[in-house]
């Protein structure tokens, strides 16, 4: 899905206090990996809580596209919510497309079907938006290559537009992975899937590992041992047969950041999120707002399908700055330009080490969180991979943030204008459909006076 509405403005003023219960929208890195591993087992799976954005629309659409069955049925749990049932070709069992697939604005949709095409014999056309075509896609090629997986057609740097000839027979590897990526883990396992023995993919720190957590669910044999210091040695036992399981997605901690934050920085806000995954590996912005001071509590603590989840309640607080230790990234590597708006309302200097890979998400996202906090009044420095926050306790804002097609600058600036002297404009807001389409809504209704 490739965007061609009209950018969409919006300014956020200050408001007096943000008050109330939601629910974020379920979980992106779990609602991708529900849909292609349900496409990728036999007999029937049926997922509750899938998050209904446009990238994960999109991984549904290329699973079709690969012959699966996706089926939107009304009527889950609660009201609106819709359950997914998905019937699976098996492992290996994925037909020839007829068209490119097309994933928009998402890495991590195009990245795991890639790994999981790399393991069948049939040729692929990988494609998407304007973001995801300036984006690296060696680092998983060259792996699925080691596989016995040919790339056949590509863009310049080898981006995208990319054909992929899968594997007839895929050969098991070891793989030393460079970065710790749960993009490149996953798509290494997903392609051994198919391989006999077993694929191993170590890691040098360990990254979220719901790849690994659904696989033992679904029926597969994943193994996972401490690797050095920080990282981690994960080895999948090739051709399981993936049997259809039940998923619940739980709220996703990642869209959870935003009304988080802008409770912390709004004077007087007290507001509960419902049911947002806990899962060590995804939690490092809860542990370092809470180093900064923050108050946030849990409850109701709950495990569904290996992932823990848990209701926060959230209550506005003092920051004060904090240095954020390198190794900690991984588990918060999409929550640093939130943290940042956090780190600017904050007392004192924050520093945030090692986000090297912020350079390669849906936009340069170091250079993007600078130049969010510059044009609205706060001191920030890059130092070579590291960003340093100057906090005042306040911003003035009053700046027009450049969006740049990634959804979380937008909403990270908006949260900044629901505390900041000055409002804060967005340049376009359509890109917050790729995660959390009911965002600008929520905020509202929790108290936030976007206009
Ligand atoms: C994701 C992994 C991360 C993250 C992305 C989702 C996933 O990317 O930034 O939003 O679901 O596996 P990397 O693997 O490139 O770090």
């Amino acid at each position: 899905m490739t965007h061609s509405s009209q950018p969409a403005p919006l300014e956020a003023r200050r408001c007096s206090s943000l008050v109330g219960g939601v629910r974020v929208p379920g979980d992106k890195s779990i609602s991708h990996r529900a849909l292609i591993l349900g496409a990728l087992a036999v007999g029937e799976t049926r997922i509750s809580g899938l998050l209904e954005g446009e990238d994960v629309l999109n991984t549904a659409q290329a699973m079709r596209q690969l012959g699966a069955q996706v089926v939107r049925e009304a009527g889950g749990s609660s009201a609106g919510e819709a359950i997914w049932s998905v019937r699976g070709v098996g492992v290996g069992g994925f037909a020839t497309p007829a068209a490119a697939l097309d994933f928009g604005n998402s890495g991590t949709g195009c990245r795991l079907v890639m790994g999981a095409v790399a393991g069948c014999p049939i040729t692929a056309t990988f494609d998407g938006d304007a973001s995801l075509r300036s984006r690296p896609m060696r680092r998983i090629v060259d792996p699925l290559a080691l596989m016995g997986a040919r790339v056949t057609q590509q863009s310049e740097g080898g981006r995208l537009p990319l054909t992929l000839a899968g594997a007839r027979d895929p050969l098991p590897i070891e793989y030393r992975s460079p970065v710790a990526s749960a993009q490149i883990k996953s798509a290494v396992l997903l392609a051994g899937l198919s391989a006999p023995g077993v694929t191993t993919v170590i890691e040098p720190e360990a990254s979220r590992d719901h790849t690994e957590l659904m696989l033992n669910h679904f029926g597969a044999e994943v193994v996972s041992v401490a690797d050095g210091a920080h990282g981690r040695r994960i080895s999948l036992t090739g051709q399981p047969e993936l049997h259809g399981a039940q998923v619940t997605v739980p709220a996703d901690p990642s869209s959870a950041a935003f009304p988080i934050v802008a409770a912390l920085i709004v004077p007087g806000s007290d507001i509960t999120l419902d049911d947002v995954m806990t899962n060590p590996l995804r939690t490092g912005l809860f542990t370092t707002l809470r180093e900064m001071g923050a108050s946030i509590e849990e409850s109701d603590v709950r495990r569904d399908a290996g992932e823990p989840m848990a209701r926060l309640r959230v209550r506005a607080s003092k920051l004060r700055g904090v240095e954020v230790p390198p190794e900690r990234a991984p588990s918060m590597i999409d929550e640093y330009l939130v943290l940042a708006v956090a780190a600017a309302f904050a007392e004192g200097t924050t520093i945030m080490r090692g986000l090297k890979e912020l350079r390669v998400k849906e936009s340069d996202r170091l250079e993007a969180t600078a130049a969010m906090l510059r044009v609205n009044g706060v001191k920030v420095e890059i130092a070579g991979d590291d960003l340093i926050v100057e906090g005042k306790g306040h911003v003035p804002g009053g700046g027009l943030v450049a969006t740049h097609m990634d959804h979380r600058i937008a909403m990270s600036a908006l949260v900044m204008g629901c505390a900041s002297d000055a409002a804060v404009k967005v340049d376009d807001t359509a890109f917050i459909a790729t995660s959390f389409p009911d965002f600008i809504p929520m905020m509202r209704a929790l108290g936030a006076e976007f206009v």
